[in-house]
Parts: structure tokens; C-alpha cells; sequence
């Protein structure tokens, strides 16, 4: 795979060439070689696998696990015209909050876990994982352990995002929990050594870009990179500040604005990070995708899994959905799905890519055809997942 600069940019997004009759070979987990079978010259005799095609691992920078229980009957609700906004309260981020304090660490856990399970078959090596159920200073770091323990446990590498703000707590001003999760929240789960990143819902249900910025004053006191759920619902302003204010991300962008596409073309850092599940889920109005990218933004694809807007956890669904309804083409989107997410996770010098030096996580699809994952969209393609040199999951190619 090319040594491109990351996060990969404008048209293509640094795709490389897909290699025909290609050799992976590793030690100790580490790639030693990726490229032709005629530029191979270790010593061991290369399995042929066949008409297959291996790919790097995917790179999941956006999902809200952990969490506990689902929320069908939102889904059917707004099926039947209530909105997103209408919900949230009664549903929405309230509820999975009620579901997440009611539920025992170890529910949570059993919960979660099959959810990791089935996305390391789907061919997901690597991933966040995010708090912002927790809405107190308790439940939030109660949330992050319990990422920690996942993290722990499971065979992917997982990062943990403390979304700081996510929804303003019941019965507290908005600018109450914002003064709490900056003077006592960051700086506890920093101490703690619980998160790598701080996350905020700039929203009119939520955050305002005043938040936005007390927020990355705090992550950065606290030596954290920061990103931001960013017009997902309606157009704030929040990707061209998200820009300014340096963080690794600006995700959804439904609505990013003219300014907001200028700026995350022009960012060095701020992966725009396209969410198309979540799209799909809501019937909401795709974000300029293809603008994006030929304007020059790097752009990175995520299932955004949660129990609300996005029930959907699979890799190869997600490329099926940014091709299909974003215009990406089948190359873009694994360039989005892998290299691009890892830096945003701060993952790229170890993983996301085939080279050597870099972890040898990779998934082996049953079609030697790239356009056949977003073709065949509700199909995992996925026959094996190793990560590390390792086989993590595999089943029958049929
Ligand atoms: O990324 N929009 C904010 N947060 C989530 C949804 C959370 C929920 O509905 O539980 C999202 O779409
Ligand atoms: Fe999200």
C-alpha cells in the first residue's frame, strides 16, 4: 500500500492501486512485506488463498459503545412522522441513559460483547468506543471504565472518547453541565488515564459553539485531541470551528454549510468524517460527500453504532451505504473505512494500512473484486479477520 501522506486527501483520497497476485508477509505480527509476489523474496512459501482479496482491517473512529438496550419503537415512531428532535426526552440520548444506569456493569458487558463479536467478523480490527450515556460526572467515568474493560478484553484495539457533552442533564442549565464537564469530568478521566479523546454534540438540541470552545480549552489543558458531532441535524457553524479549533474531526456534516466545506478542504487536520448509517437510519438529507472530497477534504466513514440513529455496526454495510448513497467510489471508501480513521483514532503509524512496519490486521473478502462489498450491500463479505499475524474470526466462504 502507498506511503501517502495521512489523513488521505481530495479525489481518490490516496487510494492505492489494488495489487494483483499479491504477497503479505509478516513476523511477529508486524508486516515485512506487502506488494507483488514477483518483489517477495522471504523465505517461507506464500499460501495462495485464491480469488480472494485482503484488505486492511477496518478502522471504526465512530460508534457510542457501550451502551445498553436497544430503541425499536423510536425508530418506528419516527417511521410514523415523530422527528429525532421530537424524542429527545422521553427517547433519544435520555433514555439509553436511563437504560445504561439501570443496568449492572456486568449486563452492560454481556451486552457489548457480542456487539465487538460481530463486528471483528464484519472485519472491524480496530475501534472507538465512546461515553456520553452517562450525563453526571459519576455515570460518565462509571461509562468510561466499563469502555476500558471492553477494551481490555476484546482482540480489536479500542480507544476510549469521552463525549463530554452529549446531552444536557435534566433538571441542570446547559451551562451548569458544561462548567462541570470542563473543571471536574475531563480532568478526572484524564487523571485516570481513561480516555484518549474529548467529543461534543454541537447542536441546537444540544451545544453551542461557545461550548464547543470552553470544551477544547479543556481537552487541550488536559493534553487531549478533541472532535465534534458537527451539523447533523441543522447547519451551526460547528465544522469551520471545529477546524479553527484544531480537532482531529468534524463528524456527520448533514448540513456543513459552504464556509464549513471550504474549511475542512483547507484544514490540514479535520477529518470530515461521514456518518452514512445514521443517514440511512434517519432518512436525513446526505451531507455533501463528493463536494467534500473533490474540494480536498480527507474524509473518513464511520457506522456511528448507537441505539438511535444508527443501529448498524457492520464495515462493509457502511461502504455499501457511503458508495451507494455518497457517491464515494469502492477505492475512496476503503481509504475512508481504514488509513483515514486511524489517524483520526491516532492510530495510523501502527495501523489502518498495509506496509510494512504497521500490525498485520487484515480481512480477507470472498471476491477478489473491490466493487462487490458496496454491490452486494447486506452480504458480509468478510471470510476471515486476522489481526496481529492472528486469526481473530473466520467462517466458510458462501
Ligand atoms: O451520533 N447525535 C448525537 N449522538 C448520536 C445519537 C445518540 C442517540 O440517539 O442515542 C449520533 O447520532
Ligand atoms: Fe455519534
Amino acid at each position: 500500500m502507498s506511503g501517502a501522506p495521512v489523513p488521505r486527501r481530495g479525489p481518490g483520497l490516496g487510494a492505492p492501486e489494488l495489487i494483483r497476485d499479491g504477497v503479505l508477509a509478516w513476523s511477529d505480527g508486524v508486516i515485512d512485506y506487502a506488494g507483488p509476489v514477483g518483489g517477495y523474496d522471504g523465505a517461507a512459501e506464500p499460501d495462495d488463498l485464491g480469488d480472494v482479496a485482503v484488505i486492511p482491517g477496518f478502522v471504526e473512529c465512530h460508534t457510542h459503545v457501550p451502551f445498553f438496550g436497544w430503541r425499536a419503537d423510536e425508530y418506528e415512531a419516527r417511521l410514523a412522522g415523530r422527528s429525532y428532535r421530537d424524542l429527545h426526552g422521553e427517547g433519544g440520548i435520555y433514555r439509553s441513559a436511563r437504560m445504561l444506569t439501570e443496568a449492572s456493569d456486568e449486563e452492560v458487558i454481556s451486552f457489548c460483547r457480542p456487539v465487538l463479536a460481530e463486528m471483528l467478523a464484519a472485519g472491524t480490527t480496530a475501534l472507538e468506543l465512546k461515553t456520553g450515556y452517562g450525563l453526571s460526572v459519576g455515570a460518565e467515568l462509571r461509562q468510561a471504565r466499563l469502555a476500558r474493560r471492553l477494551a481490555a478484553e476484546a482482540p480489536q484495539t479500542c480507544t476510549v472518547t469521552l463525549q463530554a457533552c452529549h446531552a444536557v442533564p435534566s433538571g441542570m442549565a446547559r451551562e451548569e453541565w458544561v462548567r462541570l464537564a470542563c473543571d471536574e469530568l475531563i480532568p478526572a478521566a484524564a487523571r485516570e488515564g481513561l480516555v484518549e479523546a474529548v467529543d461534543v454534540y454541537v447542536e441546537d438540541i444540544a451545544f453551542s459553539l461557545d461550548d464547543l470552545r470552553r470544551v477544547a480549552a479543556a481537552a487541550t489543558d488536559a493534553t487531549l485531541p478533541l472532535r465534534c458531532h458537527a451539523d447533523q441535524l441543522g447547519a451551526s457553524g460547528a465544522a469551520q470551528e471545529a477546524v479553527r479549533l484544531g480537532a482531529r474531526s468534524a463528524d456527520h456534516l448533514n448540513h456543513v454549510d459552504a464556509e464549513g466545506v471550504a474549511a475542512l478542504a483547507r484544514a490540514e487536520g479535520t477529518v470530515a468524517t461521514l456518518l452514512p448509517a445514521s443517514t440511512f437510519t434517519l432518512r436525513a438529507d446526505p451531507p455533501p460527500a463528493r463536494e467534500l472530497i473533490d474540494a480536498g477534504a480527507a474524509v473518513a466513514i464511520a457506522s456511528d453504532f448507537n441505539p438511535g440513529t444508527s443501529p448498524v455496526l457492520s464495515m462493509p454495510e457502511v461502504v455499501a451505504m457511503a458508495c451507494t448513497l455518497y457517491r464515494l467510489t469502492p477505492l475512496e471508501a476503503l481509504s475512508a473505512a481504514t488509513v483515514n480513521p486511524a489517524w483520526v483514532l491516532g492510530l495510523h503509524e501502527r495501523l489502518g494500512s498495509l506496509e510494512p512496519g504497521k500490525r498485520a490486521d487484515f480481512a480477507v473478502l470472498d471476491s477478489a473484486d473491490l466493487a462487490m462489498v458496496p454491490y452486494r450491500a447486506g452480504h458480509n463479505p468478510v471470510i476471515q479477520t486476522w489481526i496481529g499475524g492472528t486469526p481473530a474470526s473466520g467462517r466458510d466462504s458462501s
